[in-house]
């Protein structure tokens, strides 16, 4: 099963606000669908809490807590070990499942993951998450679309 991580990143790495996302770019959102519908998704427990929607509709939504009684909002897993979240993704059998962060969960995915599939929003923007650190050399990019000011980037692990 392929392990894809899908964000979106600001000039300066930030990636959220406050517990939300400090943009609003409709074609951003548009991308994150079409991407991501149909497959599971993983989420840290402070990011499924940001959507607007409990669950994601389409998709098997997977969230981690350590929290072993937490209560998510909508229909969702609960896993307290990644592993066991990457486990049960696997047995809806559709050969991917997306990471769709927050920096916690970006932080402990990266070194493990195959795909990221990266929006770039070309603007300083303030906020107190950020994507991690990511090597550059070890991933190689296998498509890149413009759209208006956003760059949509997809690397695979070389
Ligand atoms: N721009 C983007 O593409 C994008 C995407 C996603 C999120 N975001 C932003 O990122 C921010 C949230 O990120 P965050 O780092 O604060 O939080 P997060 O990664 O969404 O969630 C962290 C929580 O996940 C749980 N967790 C983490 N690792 C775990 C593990 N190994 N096993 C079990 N549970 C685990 C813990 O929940 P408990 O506390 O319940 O134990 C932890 O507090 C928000 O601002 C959000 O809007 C941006």
């Amino acid at each position: 099963m392929i392990k894809s991580i899908i964000a979106a990143i600001s000039q300066n790495g930030v990636i959220g606000s406050k517990n939300g996302i400090p943009w609003n770019y409709p074609d951003d959102w548009k991308h994150f669908r079409k991407t991501t519908r149909g497959y599971p998704i993983i989420a840290g427990r402070k990011t499924y809490e940001s959507f607007q929607v409990h669950p994601l509709p389409g998709r098997l939504n997977i969230i981690l807590s350590h929290n072993t009684n937490y209560q998510p909002p909508g229909e969702a897993l609960v896993f307290n070990d990644l592993q066991l979240a990457f486990d049960r993704a696997e047995k809806e059998g559709k050969g991917k499942v997306f990471i769709l962060g927050g920096a916690e969960i970006y932080h402990q995915t990266i070194p493990i993951c195959d795909e990221m599939i990266l929006t770039f929003i070309p603007k300083q923007i303030n906020g107190d998450a950020f994507f991690p650190h990511w090597e550059p050399n070890s991933w190689k990019e296998i498509s890149f679309v413009r759209k208006g000011e956003l760059s949509f980037k997809t690397y695979r692990r070389k």
